[in-house]
């Protein structure tokens, strides 16, 4: 969604950098020349308190180095350093530096405005496998979690100019399938199915495990149903599994269309299917496969793992790490990836170093490459959500719940808004997905109805409606403020200097939100300009200002904080309606 001002817009980002990067970069120089150290060495942080600047250096690690006092170094690199609108001031053993707030308001109010801010042509190629949801099964919660976070990596690199490849990991193969075949033929309700498939199938599913012990005859019909699928002979049988994935994708595709997210390449397991072969042949010439019971394995204990991957069964079937590995080989040869993500949940961590190290054994060193992206678990206030054991939260409901609170919201808080419905679905998914990315990625999340939908606090709807009042102001203005070189930034350098170093520091949170791997990086940056641009906000008149170069000045933030908020609530995935 494009935000209302009219951003500059431009061709190229400017070659000293976005934002805050410049002066960091001539703070860097001025370090490496005066402590004769490399600037990867010098990792400027951010101060520790409010009002010491914006950059800060502990000197401990150079201080040691050169055999001298901390505080004393300190002390001493203040009263040399000279760096062009910037100043330094000692405080204890830590260097602070404050960057002149006219410069950085220039700088600011100049580019925080376009809508490429932040942009950069990092030129690599990143493969991004997510969601990767399994068929005949309700999407679950857990299943958001890597599809939200997953499509914000995506965006992320992409916007760092990445060629980014989608892939989505549809568990629709294994012996599973071929007790669900058997299941169908035994109880299986065309009614039931056309009416909620997926319910339908989860139902079978479940029968079949309770009857499977009691009733030898089911088992069989289960092997044989796999084996058919397996050897393609029984054209029927196929046929059956194919419309189960059909309807399944079917249902996927409309949480998808809510979250706005799509795939390069919906590729399930089975996709793979027909190079198995191939890759039970690869492992047999590099010499890295073993019988075990009858099974075939690959030992990793020079990776410092124990438990060996199992690629074969006893009864020559193949299994998830066989299928994964032949989708890394695959992927290798169709993308020649810089890297490749897999966003899937941490309790999986073991089956991912495993597949990579047999890759790894085999001597395809490309598997480098390959990165698990772990994530924690969302629990409920009283427990985890899960599809076993009966507690099924489907994920369908999280958002339907999320939208119908979400309108009473904008039912109370804009009772005259023309499209409440629209309104409330923006609000109510937008909410599910920020408190989703707000986290450390690796934590458990605890899913709390009060806290996600809450328009106060670090919230969705909180930034959501910060960048829609702000977008009213600019609407009621009716114009845009004038280019950067017409706006006297000085004016607006000191009351919004908090908001425009933390705009300034966006660009900084896009891109390691993107290297760690960790969107919470960005949310939290977006988080702390919405909370200083309310600050602002509430004490300074933008519309009938004391003048109007000042009025033109305080639009233009504005404008750079609308810009900044929908950027980055775009590049997380969340919507950022004009109006709500
Ligand atoms: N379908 C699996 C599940 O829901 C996740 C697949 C993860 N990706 C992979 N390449 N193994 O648990």
């Amino acid at each position: 969604m494009a935000p209302s001002p009219k951003p500059t817009d431009s061709t190229a980002p400017p070659e000293a950098g976005w934002g805050l990067d410049p002066f960091a970069a001539r703070i860097r120089e001025a370090l490496a020349e005066a402590l004769g150290a490399d600037t990867a060495t010098l990792q400027l942080e951010r101060p520790r308190r409010e009002g010491l600047g914006e950059f800060s250096l502990p000197t401990f690690r150079h201080a040691k180095e050169a055999g001298r006092n901390p505080a004393e170094l300190a002390a001493e690199l203040a009263a040399s350093l000279t760096i062009p609108e910037v100043t330094a001031a000692a405080a204890g053993p830590f260097l602070n530096f404050t960057v002149e707030p006219a410069a950085l308001a220039r700088v600011v109010l100049e580019q925080a405005r376009r809508r490429d801010y932040g942009r950069a042509a990092e030129g690599r190629v990143t493969l991004v496998e997510f969601s990767s949801p399994n068929i005949a099964k309700p999407m679950h919660i857990g299943h958001l979690r890597s599809t939200v976070i997953g499509a914000a990596l995506a965006r992320l690199h992409e916007w760092l100019g990445h060629e980014v490849v989608r892939i989505n990991h549809v568990g629709d193969w294994g012996s599973q399938f071929g007790k669900l075949v058997a299941a169908w033929r035994r109880w299986g309700s065309e009614q039931a199915l056309e009416a909620d498939p997926i319910g339908h199938l989860l139902e079978l599913y479940v029968r079949y495990h309770e009857e499977e012990e009691g009733d030898p005859t089911l088992a069989e019909e289960a092997k044989r149903a796999f084996r058919e699928l397996e050897s393609g002979e029984e054209a029927e049988t196929r046929l059956v599994w194919k419309r189960f994935t059909e309807l399944s994708m079917r249902e996927f595709q409309k949480v998808y269309d809510r979250l706005g997210v799509e795939f390069d390449h919906v590729r399930g397991e089975s996709w793979y299917e027909d190079q198995l072969e191939a890759v039970i042949r690869l492992l047999e010439e590099r010499g890295v496969i073993e019988e075990s019971e009858g099974a075939r394995i690959v030992r990793l204990d020079e990776f410092g793992i124990e438990t060996p991957c199992l690629v074969q069964t006893a009864h020559g079937t193949t299994l998830y790490a066989t299928r994964d590995l032949a989708a890394a080989l695959s992927r290798w040869n169709e993308f020649h990836f810089d890297q490749a993500l897999y966003v899937v949940g941490a309790e999986q961590t073991l089956h991912f170093r495993q597949f990579r190290a047999v890759l790894l054994r085999c001597g395809e060193v490309w598997a480098e490459r390959l990165e698990h992206v772990p994530f924690g678990l969302i629990r409920l206030a009283e427990g985890k959500l899960s599809t076993r054991k009966g507690r099924v939260l489907k994920l369908e409901e999280v958002l339907d719940r999320a939208v119908e609170l979400a309108r009473e919201a904008v039912e109370a808080k804009n009772p005259d808004l023309e499209d409440k419905a629209l309104a409330a679905e923006r609000v109510g998914v937008g909410a599910v997905v920020f408190h989703d990315l707000k986290h450390q990625r690796v934590k458990d999340v605890v899913f709390d109805w009060n806290e996600v939908l809450s328009f106060e606090g670090d919230t969705g709807p909180y930034l959501q409606y910060t960048h829609a009042r702000c977008a009213s102001i600019l609407r009621k203005a009716g114009r845009s403020a004038p280019p950067a070189a017409e706006v006297d930034a000085a004016l607006v350098a000191e009351e919004a200097h908090e908001l425009l170093v933390e705009l300034g520091r966006m660009p900084q949170a896009i891109r390691e939100a993107a290297r760690e791997r960790e969107p919470m990086l960005l949310a939290r940056s977006l988080l702390r300009i919405a909370a200083a641009g309310n600050a602002w906000y509430k004490d300074h008149r933008v519309l009938g200002a004391e003048t109007p170069a000042l009025e033109d000045a305080r639009l233009a933030v504005v404008e750079a904080l609308v810009n900044g908020l929908a950027l980055g609530l775009g590049l997380l995935g969340v919507p950022a309606p004009e109006e709500m």
